[in-house]
């Protein structure tokens, strides 16, 4: 009794030290903080995606939410009908953090949509991808997450293509210069320099799907816009190998269409009645 007692006060108190890193981390809705933080949830097992909500209340979203994301494009989800007007700054170098759910680069940077201003404050990746077009999946998915000053978020999404003739997206490259000092979660080194003009460029020139999602990540917070470029941008093999090395699997399984009940409440359902 004694020993079960003292397990469970250990590994609360482990949890209540855990800042719970996610796609959200840097913005208001989990601050900027001098150590790196490191995720609790994970992309497996009991700690993973089918038992997010259960994990702590403030993830309950997952499990109820009817706007969860990701999702499968298909013909259902519109193109935006505004082009969103990205501005990012090239750099020298950028923080680049392991946070244990992803790796992510702290970056300055607007993109301007719907009459609003959104401040670009990181990126981040997953692999394989967590959108589906037409139910197709890729091996890598960016998100860069904007926060409004009202708190409005944005993020714009890219997929990314294995290139059939080593072509890649050089800000990708760039970015995993130095992702061998950054192994392991809760470590932190510097992007090489950064040119987003591929990216802008790109976004200028293909359709996006815009819908109304949640972060892909615990607490899951629904009213997020994703706004996703239709066709996937290059990426050579040894970037994706690298960023898989060190990431691993971290991509939630898609989500059932916008304002559908949640998956896992009609799951419950169903096996209540087995
Ligand atoms: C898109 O997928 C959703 C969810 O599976 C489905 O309800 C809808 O009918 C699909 N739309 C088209 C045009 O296939
Ligand atoms: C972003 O802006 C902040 C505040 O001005 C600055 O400290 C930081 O170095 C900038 N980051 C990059 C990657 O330029
Ligand atoms: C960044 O990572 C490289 C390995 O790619 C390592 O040599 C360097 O010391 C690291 N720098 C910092 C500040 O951790
Ligand atoms: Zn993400």
């Amino acid at each position: 009794m004694r020993s079960f007692f003292a397990l469970v006060s250990v590994s609360l108190a482990s949890l209540a030290m855990q800042a719970s890193a996610s796609c959200i981390y840097g913005t208001t809705l989990h601050r900027r903080q001098t150590d790196v933080p490191v995720s609790s949830y994970t992309f497996g097992g009991t700690t993973g995606p089918i038992n997010w909500a259960g994990l702590k209340p403030e993830y309950r979203e997952c499990a109820l939410g009817h706007n969860q994301s990701p999702i499968n494009f298909n013909q259902s989800i519109p193109f935006a009908t505004e082009i969103p007007q990205i501005n990012i700054p090239s750099t020298s170098f950028a923080e680049f953090l392991n946070i244990g759910s992803t790796v992510q680069v702290f970056i300055n940077g607007t993109t301007m949509f719907g009459g609003k201003t959104y401040h670009l404050i990181q990126y981040h990746f997953h692999t394989p991808s967590e959108h589906r077009i037409e139910n197709e999946y890729y091996p890598l998915e960016m998100h860069m997450v904007h926060e409004a000053d009202d708190g409005a978020h944005v993020v714009v999404g890219v997929l990314f293509q294995l290139s059939d003739f080593g072509l890649t997206t050089d800000f990708v490259r760039q970015t995993i210069v130095n992702i061998d000092g950054i192994r392991e979660p809760g470590t932190r080194n510097v992007t090489g320099y950064l040119d987003f003009s591929e990216l802008v460029e790109a976004f200028q020139s293909a359709p996006i799907y815009q819908y109304t999602g949640s972060l892909t990540t615990p607490p899951c917070t629904e009213g997020i816009t994703f706004l996703t470029l239709a066709y996937p941008m290059v990426l050579d093999v040894a970037s994706y190998n690298l960023l898989k090395s060190v990431m691993k699997f971290n991509a939630r399984y898609i989500q059932n269409a916008p304002g559908e009940q949640n998956l896992l409440q009609i799951s419950a359902r169903e096996i209540s009645e087995l």
